[in-house]
């Protein structure tokens, strides 16, 4: 996520430091509101200061990190009061609205999943605000209900976030959470009657859901009590993840305490069962790096007599390295590892000789792919899934030997979806690119292979053959290649012309693969735009090189490599910086504030959804702790120095490149636990403060807090739609698109 300057680390950290200590001294005469916006008043606190390692920092909005007063509600809506005017008064907000809505209402399918002997799978009708879960005999068969989340509330706000069978298919655990919080309350019914049992665990989140081989519980996790509210809109600190069993059948205040890290208040305890039921996995993580040590509970030894802290013996304790288990026979476990492998590869380990120097390789690191995700199948097979030059390939090998048998032939997109597990003998995946709404197919897995079209998802009125995609290679600006897709209608001029919506992320080992969204059709054929991704460093598109040269001091590699690819599409006369609009969520929103602040005379507007803004305090709330592997702690002298430079609250250009700041939505939820709302919050404060009232600045500068909504998982139907709406109008305003009928 990018830019290209000549940035010389000191002066911008004596800038970024004078911006903090004289941004208040006016010059009389040159406060008077010139621009097209009042903004509201905000109070400064200016002496709220804090001392990083001797360098002292004014916070001067800390007032905004309370979620509760009446002050920060104030301003709000005192914010929601202009931002949302100007995005209906959008002249086309109606046409847009009607349009993503008739595109979006179209059947929507997951693939069907064997659990017992039925199937399920989940469907959408079109506009349901959830997707509803249904469950049938047989493959095609007719279909009934299994569990609808729509019945749970009357504006779809509570949803199902996660869920897991019994071995056998006789039992279901499912999650719920409300208005887009992560917090969930897991319950259970009985497969397939969907009969409601009496369990019901609170507290939960960012839980594993192990059943034991016996179906007698559930391993679980959540953290202790804490005090105040625990709905999703406040900021406390998520500390001390601990791993729980609760036995059907009893109450919550009975379960066992299994696994802690009393003494690492930032590791999370997962936790697996192997597919034979013999054996728990224990893999405490410190963060979102892809790395877990590695602990074994034998359960046959056990025989069900779980009333502690459970003893495990230990394969790997450091964080060298991740291992993903994908299936076992006996104590040989096969586990997906990065371990000396960027690209990862599949090793065997023999839990009854588990030194490092009895481990075997069983498929190596590819070349060029990363493999992204391994299956058992039939218990004889394997399913690879790599990412080559950000394309799916799908692969099946042979278990006991690692040999490649079969490569599933495949249009360029993505797999986005599979289900085979290691006793089913057929395997589903799903299909998707840019122009695909949705292929399923079916296999058997015996030979010869043969996929077969199980269903196809269609959009009424959208004709993909009016669309192209390309991928194109540019140089960022230390020559490395970076790849980047772009969508457009056929036979597009490159006469500079087009609004460009270019999309990008960069962080977490994330791969930005190609995917079909109904309302980005509206965008290409209604509003004339072009759409780009780039898959920048700092995701997982090449492997975890491509992740580090994108994390912690090489973030600015990210940025440089976004802002190149927007040089890139203006040389290649796509389009002129004024028409490109910059959009990122979550870790793409602080990819998206960081550019607007280094580059605005590169970028005509800029949307940041949820985005992460105060990089020196994002780790004291919720579980931004976990982000330390990816961007570093402002505790520490030197991560502090890497985000100082960037981190977008405390870079804000006095003197915008260019005359004045790109035009800016940013977009938050009150119930997001995961990027707080006072990162947007501080960030347009500063922002409104700095630049509002300047005489150049016509530019909008606005935020749009949206109610009973959070980081964007579980959202109903509905309000993602206007969401969506809400940009279309915001770049239709300030970039000038133009719709056509
Ligand atoms: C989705 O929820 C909204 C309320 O947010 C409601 O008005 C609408 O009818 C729901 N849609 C469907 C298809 O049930
Ligand atoms: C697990 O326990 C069972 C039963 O005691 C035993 O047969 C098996 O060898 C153990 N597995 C390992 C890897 O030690």
């Amino acid at each position: 996520m990018y830019t290209v300057t000549g940035y010389l680390p000191l002066l911008a950290l004596l800038f970024t430091v004078l911006a903090f200590f004289v941004s208040f001294i006016r010059v009389p005469g040159q406060t008077e509101t010139m621009g097209k916006f009042d903004y509201p008043h905000a109070r400064r606190d200016e002496t709220v200061v804090d001392d990083y390692h001797g360098t002292k920092i004014v916070d001067a909005y800390r007032w905004l990190e309370d979620p509760d007063s009446e002050e920060t509600k104030a301003f709000v809506d005192a914010q929601n009061d202009i931002s949302k005017p100007f995005l209906e008064g959008c002249p086309v907000r109606k046409k847009i609205i009607d349009r993503i809505t008739e595109v979006w209402d179209y059947p929507k399918y997951t693939c069907p999943s064997k659990k017992g002997e039925k199937y399920y799978y989940f469907h959408n009708s079109g506009l349901q605000n959830q997707s509803v879960y249904y469950v049938q005999d047989t493959v095609g068969g007719k279909s009934t209900v299994f569990f609808d989340p729509n019945k749970l509330s009357t504006e779809g706000t509570i949803a199902l976030r996660g869920h897991s069978f019994t071995d056998d298919g006789s039992l279901w655990a499912y999650s719920l959470s409300e208005s887009g919080s992560d917090w969930v309350t897991i319950k259970f019914k009985k497969a397939p009657s969907a009969e409601d049992l009496p369990d019901v665990l609170k507290n939960v989140k960012f839980t594993s859901m192990a059943w034991t081989p016996d179906n007698d519980g559930l391993f679980y996790n959540r953290y202790p009590e804490q005090d105040g509210k625990a709905d999703g809109t406040e900021t406390t600190t998520n500390l001390h993840h601990k791993l729980y069993y609760h036995r059907l059948g009893t109450q919550q205040s009975e379960d066992v305490l299994v696994a802690e890290v009393p003494q690492h208040p930032r590791w999370m305890v997962g936790a697996e069962v192997s597919d034979c039921g013999g054996y728990l996995l224990l893999t405490p993580r410190e963060g979102c790096e892809p790395a877990n040590r590695l602990y074994v509970v034998n359960l046959t030894q056990l025989k069900g007599a779980i009333t502690g802290k459970l003893e495990y013996t230990v394969i790997v304790d450091n964080f060298d390295a991740e291992y993903e288990y994908i299936s076992n026979k006996g104590s040989v476990f096969t586990f997906k590892t990065n371990l000396k492998a960027p690209r990862y590869k599949l090793i065997n380990i023999d839990f009854s000789k588990p030194e490092p120097e009895n481990w075997v390789t069983l498929i190596d690191e590819d070349e060029t792919a990363v493999l992204e995700w391994a299956s058992c199948v039939n218990r004889d097979k394997l399913v690879l899934h790599y990412l080559h030059h950000v394309k799916s390939e799908l692969f099946i090998y042979d278990y006991a030997s690692g040999s490649k048998e079969f490569q599933i032939p495949l249009e360029v997109g993505s797999i986005i979806g599979y289900t085979g597990d290691y006793k089913d003998t057929e395997i589903f995946f799903k299909f998707m690119s840019f122009l695909t709404p949705g292929v399923i197919y079916q296999m058997d897995m015996k030979q010869p292979y043969e996929p077969k079209v199980y269903r196809t998802i269609e959009v009424q009125g959208f004709d993909a053959s009016n669309f192209e995609t390309e991928q194109k290679f540019f140089p960022s600006k230390d020559g490395t290649k970076i790849p980047m897709f772009i969508v457009h209608k056929k036979g597009l001029q490159r006469d500079g012309s087009h609004p460009v919506l270019l999309y990008g992320y960069g962080g977490f080992s994330v791969s930005i693969t190609p995917s079909f969204s109904p309302s980005r059709t509206v965008y290409l054929q209604n509003l004339g735009g072009v759409f780009a991704v780039a898959n920048i460093r700092g995701g997982n598109e090449y492997g975890d090189t491509w992740h580090k040269a994108g994390t912690l001091g090489n973030k600015q590699n990210g940025f440089d490599d976004f802002q190149a690819a927007a040089q890139f599409l203006v040389d290649s006369k796509y389009t002129t910086p004024n028409k490109i609009i910059i959009n990122g969520g979550s870790n793409g929103g602080l990819l998206v504030g960081a550019c607007l602040n280094q580059r605005p005379d590169l970028f005509g507007a800029g949307i940041a959804q949820v985005g992460v803004l105060d990089m020196l305090r994002f780790h004291k709330f919720t579980i931004g702790h976990a982000w330390i592997t990816d961007y570093g702690s402002s505790d520490d002298p030197k991560p502090f120095q890497w985000l100082i430079k960037y981190s977008p609250l405390h870079n804000i250009p006095r003197e915008p490149k260019g005359g004045q700041y790109s035009s800016l939505l940013l977009m938050t939820g009150d119930h997001d636990d995961r990027v707080v709302p006072l990162h947007s919050l501080k960030f347009i404060a500063e922002l409104q403060h700095t630049l509002g009232k300047k005489e150049g600045q016509t530019n909008p500068l606005i935020i749009r807090v949206d109610t009973d909504s959070g980081h964007g998982a579980g959202k109903p139907t509905k309000k993602v739609i206007e969401e969506i709406a809400d940009m279309y109008c915001f770049i239709c305003q300030t970039v000038g698109l133009v719709w056509t009928d």
